[in-house]
């Protein structure tokens, strides 16, 4: 199929994965600026250990950043910059998706703090429940990608035989995490605005849906980015792939 493809039908997909990574940006962008005006306009700001009203706002904060946004940006950043050599854009997957194994850490960290600091018992909710089930296959999805394909030891066989399952799992996992964050914004706002704020569709109630709108647009533009095959990351025709490495190698 590659070396057959018309060059014009490769630069239509290129606009089209470009109008489809701004639409992403934008309501990415929007939905955790909603979520900020949410927590520090709304809900007291964020705190650590202090205050156990605004506990879990660094837990919404951090999920909704790191685990939502910028595991987002690393799933399709492979698609984002084609003509980038295939080592470097490696490292900017393996760094985003690291930055965001750490945020989330503290994240989830916070959310546990959280609940012993009211004297709840943990992972009652359908929230945590998903919640969990996502962050452990991400710590797992991170572990495998690093061994297998970042640290040099891994035989080729493996790579090749990891690699479906890890471009396979991707987007689930994705997927998984903005299903977290939807019930997780839903949880909060029944919380936070009872006693009839929310059904009076206030200012914070009004935030926090649109926040969770922007969280699906972004969600459903990123899965079509990874998923669709015109997007894939390969040389542009004619003769480009004297220039630059094919995106062969894993
Ligand atoms: C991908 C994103 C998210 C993940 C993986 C996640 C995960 C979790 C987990 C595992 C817990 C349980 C902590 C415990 O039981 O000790 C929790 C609690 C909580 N989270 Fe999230 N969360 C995410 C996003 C959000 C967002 C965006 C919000 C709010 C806007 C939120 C609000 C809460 C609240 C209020 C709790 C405490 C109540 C409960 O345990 O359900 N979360 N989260
Ligand atoms: C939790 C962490 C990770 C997640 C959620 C994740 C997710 C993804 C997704 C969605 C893709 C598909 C990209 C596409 O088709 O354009 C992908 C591809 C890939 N990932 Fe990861 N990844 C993670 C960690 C890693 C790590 C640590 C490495 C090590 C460098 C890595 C290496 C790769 C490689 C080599 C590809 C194939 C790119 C290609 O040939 O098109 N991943 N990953």
């Amino acid at each position: 199929m590659g070396s057959e493809e018309d060059p014009r039908d490769y630069d239509f997909s290129r606009k089209m994965f470009k109008t489809g990574f701004v639409v992403a940006a934008v309501s990415g962008i929007l939905m955790w600026l909603l979520m900020f005006v949410w927590v520090f306009g709304f809900t007291g700001g964020v705190s650590w250990g202090t205050d156990s009203k605004t506990e879990i706002n660094l837990h919404v904060i951090l999920m909704t950043v790191f685990m939502v946004y910028l595991q987002g940006h690393g799933a399709i950043i492979f698609r984002t910059l084609p003509s980038r050599p295939k080592i470097q854009v490696k490292l900017i997957h393996a760094g985003f998706h690291l930055s965001t194994v750490i945020a989330v850490s503290i994240g989830l960290w916070s959310a546990v703090r959280a609940h012993d600091m009211k004297g709840q018992p943990h992972f009652f909710t359908l929230h945590s429940w998903i919640g969990i089930i996502a962050i452990v296959l991400f710590y797992g999805q991170f572990l495998a990608g690093f061994f297998i394909f970042l640290l040099p030891y891994a035989p080729m066989r493996l790579r090749n035989f990891a690699l479906p399952y890890h471009k396979f799992m991707g987007p689930l996992i994705f997927l998984t995490s903005c299903t977290a964050a939807a019930t997780g914004m839903m949880m909060k706002a029944l919380g936070a605005l009872s006693g009839g704020l929310y059904e009076q569709r206030t200012a914070a109630g009004v935030t926090i849906n649109f926040a969770a709108l922007f969280l699906l647009i972004f969600c459903l533009t990123v899965t079509y980015l990874v998923l669709e095959p015109r997007f894939k990351r390969r040389p542009r025709p004619e003769g480009e792939m004297l220039l630059s490495d094919s995106g062969g190698s894993q």
